[in-house]
């Protein structure tokens, strides 16, 4: 049992060991200045797991794989986990006004797209309700959808795929009303079998290399703003090589990345085309 007060801190030094270990995992920053909201965020870890301190319980990470569940317990309360269907209206007025409409025309029928960082799959499951709706003929196209997370819970509820009134607020009526459908008498919705079809999940950590086809198109938001520009580096380095020459990446308007795109052309601030 915990024999931590409500309010006990991290000291300084274990700051410091608990940010380079969570640097090193996963690449975000943990400033020195959020050592409160570490700490409350950690005892709820020892409270879960029945670690007596803040310094066995670094102990305890330390000796575990990054796989354990544990790990995944402890990240998903580093990190923020906020997302919702249809997020940031350029992005959607984009697919459905430029890139959906320029693929049809181009004569292909596959296309492969990756969320990366894809929380609870909202964004995911996005795109794949915009090509659902938009591209005629969809059965005669191979469409592939790959979301993944570094958080293995964030990864079982976006393949469980339940949408709340608030992730779907932004739905417009007569999307929800075609490609989701409402699971018994609560207000959540889940995608229809097509939107399924085209999507799946998996673990991954953005500072590996995922190997695979290379992607037309990758969705990179929300996640690089907590990250230092060696991490940003890495990371930028990694999607580069799974994208084909031509293909577009959608970026988080505030991920700092401006500087480190030169194998891309920037089309918009949060729009860019490997060159
Ligand atoms: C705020 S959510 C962004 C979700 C979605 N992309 C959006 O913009 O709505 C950030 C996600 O990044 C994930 N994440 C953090 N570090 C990661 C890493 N190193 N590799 C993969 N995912 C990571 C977190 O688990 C979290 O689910």
């Amino acid at each position: 049992m915990s024999h931590l007060s409500a309010t006990s801190q991290v000291t300084d030094d274990q700051m410091r060991r608990y940010a380079k270990m969570i640097y090193e995992v996963a690449g975000i920053e943990i400033s020195p200045a959020k050592k409160q909201l570490l700490s409350n965020r950690i005892r709820r870890r020892l409270k879960q797991t029945g670690i007596a301190d803040f310094e066995e319980y670094f102990k305890f990470l330390s000796k575990l794989p990054t796989s354990h569940e544990e790990w995944d317990g402890f990240l998903q309360e580093v990190t923020t986990h906020e997302t919702y269907l249809f997020r940031d209206e350029s992005n959607w007025k984009w697919l459905r006004g430029e890139f959906i409409p320029e693929i049809q025309k181009s004569g292909k029928n596959s296309l492969r797209v990756w969320s990366a960082a894809c929380s609870t799959g909202d964004e995911a499951y996005t795109i794949a309700c915009c090509l659902a709706e938009d591209i005629r003929n969809l059965s005669a196209w191979r469409i592939q959808i790959l979301g993944s997370d570094i958080g293995i819970g964030a990864v079982r509820e976006a393949q469980e795929a339940r949408f709340g009134e608030r992730s779907m607020r932004l739905v417009p009526e007569s999307l929800k009303n075609r490609h989701f459908k409402r699971v018994g008498d609560v207000n959540v919705w889940e995608p229809n079998a097509k939107l399924r079809a085209m999507t799946s999940f998996r673990q991954h950590n953005l500072l590996d290399r995922l190997s695979g086809a290379p992607f037309d198109l990758v969705f990179l938001k929300n996640v690089l703003i907590y990250f230092n520009v060696d991490s940003k580096k890495r990371v930028m380095k990694n999607i580069e090589q799974t994208m084909k020459p031509g293909g577009f990446l959608v970026a988080g308007a505030a991920e700092g990345i401006g500087d480190l795109m030169g194998a891309f052309q920037r089309i918009h601030p949060w729009l860019y085309q490997k060159k």
